[in-house]
């Protein structure tokens, strides 16, 4: 029996304590610093998710035997390999691998050498240089936009689509000089813009077997048929008709395998969850749009409801090395994930708004309610605490089954400003 520690407190972490719940190899469940619906499954530690020397004391103190981490922040900042430089068994790639999250010049450069199909692009540390650089490209192809990247973590907020020669030469001076986004912008990726459909496909590793899991398409816009500003997900489906079995296969083989072998070669094995951002293009080529060194979120929250084996056989499969030996099997059903957000969100919002309905959707078959921003106020009560509040997960045999049930449950459920989008895995349902 193991005890386990879950690292974060969104609703990726939330996925991942409820289906770790339901393993019967966990005696304990802690998670940090987790929140409302999360304490419902695991103790909760008033410990930060990058509090790297607090989380360590705590995992060598009460000898917690496997700790998974959610987000990117501490796997860049070297969270793994403080773990195992004490002994101690962590999900997660270690700080050097996770570069490919962690740095987009990294990653562009690793692909390069690899022959992984990305967007064209150049990397700069100058301002100048890079404007310079800009404008050669809008002078040789105009009307053709540029992205601009931030090199290191930006939160999801680092990269900006430039139209014009002024929206570039603004988007570079926000970042190299401003420093909008810290030292994250001191170097840049410019890169040329990509049409067409974007899906997630993430991967089990340890190193050296790949366990592709099922393709997700994220929804960024905060409003419905993608209108609105950029969010860090207002909801998902799985799997994605547009990725075709062919098509998969092309993914794995061109983007996920040779990236997990890239690593490898430099020396330290990419152990974890490997996520691959990939674009469609109309004439049907695939293109790699990032690396992420985690589980994605909101897609883990429809993700996980699809998986039938014991979460804890994949991850000790991953931190052990015998991934070969682990069998994974996925229900052949479809699922739909709505965020419920704050109202203003992704713009400011409020928060200890009180959240009703939790009760009436908690007994639903087929729905899982996953919390992201909540916590529980002195009365008990389940009150806002973040942008996206909750993830409302509907399973089904069809999309329109997993539709229905995500937005029968999404109806119980109210808080003031809470919005969604009506729309998630709409374009998937035959009308
Ligand atoms: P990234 O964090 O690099 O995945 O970028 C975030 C989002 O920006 C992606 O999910 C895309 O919607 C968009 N994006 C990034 N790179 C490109 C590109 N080269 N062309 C078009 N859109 C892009
Ligand atoms: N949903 C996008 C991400 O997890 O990065």
């Amino acid at each position: 029996m193991l005890k386990v520690l879950v690292v974060g407190g969104g609703g990726r972490e939330h996925a991942l304590v409820w289906k770790l719940a339901q393993s019967h190899q966990v005696s304990r469940l802690y998670a940090a610093p987790g929140n409302a619906g999360i304490s419902r499954h695991a103790e909760c530690l008033p410990l930060a998710a990058t509090d790297i020397d607090g989380l360590l004391a705590f995992a060598v103190e009460n000898a917690v035997d496997l700790t998974v981490v959610g987000p990117e922040t501490p796997l860049i900042a070297g969270i793994v390999d403080a773990f195992e430089q004490k002994g101690l068994r962590i999900f997660g790639p270690a700080r050097e691998p996770a570069l490919l999250e962690g740095s987009k010049g990294y990653a562009k450069g690793l692909m390069l050498r690899s022959g992984i199909p990305t967007a064209a692009y150049a990397v700069f540390s100058s301002y100048e240089a890079a404007r310079y650089y800009a404008r050669n490209q809008f002078a040789a192809a105009p009307g053709q936009p540029l992205v601009v990247k931030a090199d290191g973590e930006a939160a999801g907020k680092g990269v900006i689509i430039c139209r014009t020669e002024a929206e570039a030469e603004a988007a570079l001076s926000l970042m190299m000089r401003d420093r909008a986004f810290g030292e994250s912008g001191a170097r840049v990726v410019i890169e040329e813009f990509l049409e067409g459909q974007e899906a997630s496909l993430m991967a089990f590793t340890d190193g050296t077997t790949l366990v592709p899991m099922i393709p997700v398409q994220d929804h960024k816009r905060v409003g419905d048929d993608d209108t609105g500003p950029n969010t860090g997900g207002m909801g998902c489906y799985a799997p994605v008709p547009l990725v075709t079995p062919e098509l998969y296969a092309r993914a794995v083989d061109e983007i996920l395998r040779p990236a997990v072998e890239a690593v490898r070669e430099t020396g330290i094995p990419y152990k974890g969850v490997l996520y691959a951002g990939i674009m469609i293009t109309p004439d049907g080529s695939l293109k790699t749009l990032e690396f992420n060194c985690r589980f994605g979120d909101p897609e883990t929250q429809a993700i996980l409801p699809l998986l039938e084996t014991d979460l804890v056989d994949i991850l000790l499969g991953v931190t052990d090395a015998h991934l070969d030996e682990v069998a994974v099997k996925w229900r052949p059903q479809s699922a739909v994930c709505v965020v419920l957000a704050s109202g203003g969100y992704p713009g400011p919002y409020p928060q200890g708004v009180p959240i009703d309905g939790l009760e009436q959707v908690a007994h639903l078959s087929d729905v899982g309610v996953f919390h992201a921003g909540t916590a529980l106020n002195d009365a008990g009560q389940t009150i806002t605490a973040g942008g996206r509040v909750l993830g409302v997960t509907g399973l089904g045999d069809d999309f329109a089954q997993a539709r229905a049930r995500a937005y029968a449950a999404v109806k119980n459920i109210h808080f003031d400003g809470m919005h969604y989008r009506t729309d998630i895995g709409a374009k998937n349902v035959r009308l």
